[in-house]
């Protein structure tokens, strides 16, 4: 998924700072996605705006809370997946979500919104404008989202506040049974048609 999301911000002209706990793996993607993309040491503020955490749902809470001051004033996305080994269900529960442990996490003046979840990074790396479902309890860190993903040359689509989160992670646990079921394979993507 940092790939997936690096190549198109590269694309649409942002900065784009990779931060990876292994070092050479992070300069290497640097490298390959271009556009003077640049790296930075694991757990060091990050000079971007937006931080996307492109990590597993397991790791997620603890990543944020590590970097802590760190990611003060940050808007923090959280484009994880919390689905069971099986990916049948999901390892949170109603009322919580990895967003949300992510908000608790990290610091008070972070602001935390669910996003990319709902896409394959595959998919993503096709090209073609596609949807963007997003969640948070920040308007302007939504509008400042939303931005970038206008920049990705993709449709952000709010679903409402942060507590939509977990139903954002249904959202993902949906294309797994859709891939796996439909017939059509994982090579799809949902979107928001809208009509009239
Ligand atoms: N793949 C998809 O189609 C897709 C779609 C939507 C959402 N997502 C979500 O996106 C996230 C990333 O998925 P991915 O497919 O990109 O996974 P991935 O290729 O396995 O990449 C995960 C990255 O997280 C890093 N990482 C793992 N544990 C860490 C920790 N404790 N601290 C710091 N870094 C850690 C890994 O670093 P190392 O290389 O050092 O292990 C790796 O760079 C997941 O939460 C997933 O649910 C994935």
């Amino acid at each position: 998924m940092a790939r997936a999301i690096g190549v198109r911000a590269v694309e649409g002209g942002n900065a784009v700072e990779v931060i990876g706990r292994d070092a050479p793996k992070a300069a290497s993607l640097a490298e390959s996605l271009g556009g003077g993309a640049t790296v930075r040491t694991f757990g060091t503020v990050p000079a971007g705006d937006i931080v996307i955490l492109a990590v597993p749902s397991a790791s997620a809470a603890q990543v944020a809370a590590g970097y802590g001051e760190a990611l003060a004033g940050k808007v923090v996305i959280d484009i994880t997946n919390a689905f069971t080994q099986d990916a049948v269900g999901l390892t949170t529960t109603d009322g919580t979500s990895i967003a949300q442990e992510v908000a608790k996490a990290a610091p008070a003046t972070a602001r935390v919104v669910k996003a990319f979840n709902t896409l394959f990074g595959h998919v993503l790396a096709k090209g073609g404008e596609l949807d963007v479902l997003l969640a948070g309890d920040d308007d302007q860190a939504k509008a400042d989202t939303a931005v970038f993903i206008r920049s990705l040359r993709l449709r952000p689509q709010d679903v409402g506040p942060l507590a939509m989160a977990h139903s954002l992670e249904h959202v993902g646990l949906v294309m797994m049974g859709l891939g796996r079921h439909s017939g059509a394979g994982f090579n799809f993507a949902l979107g928001v048609n809208i009509l009239g």
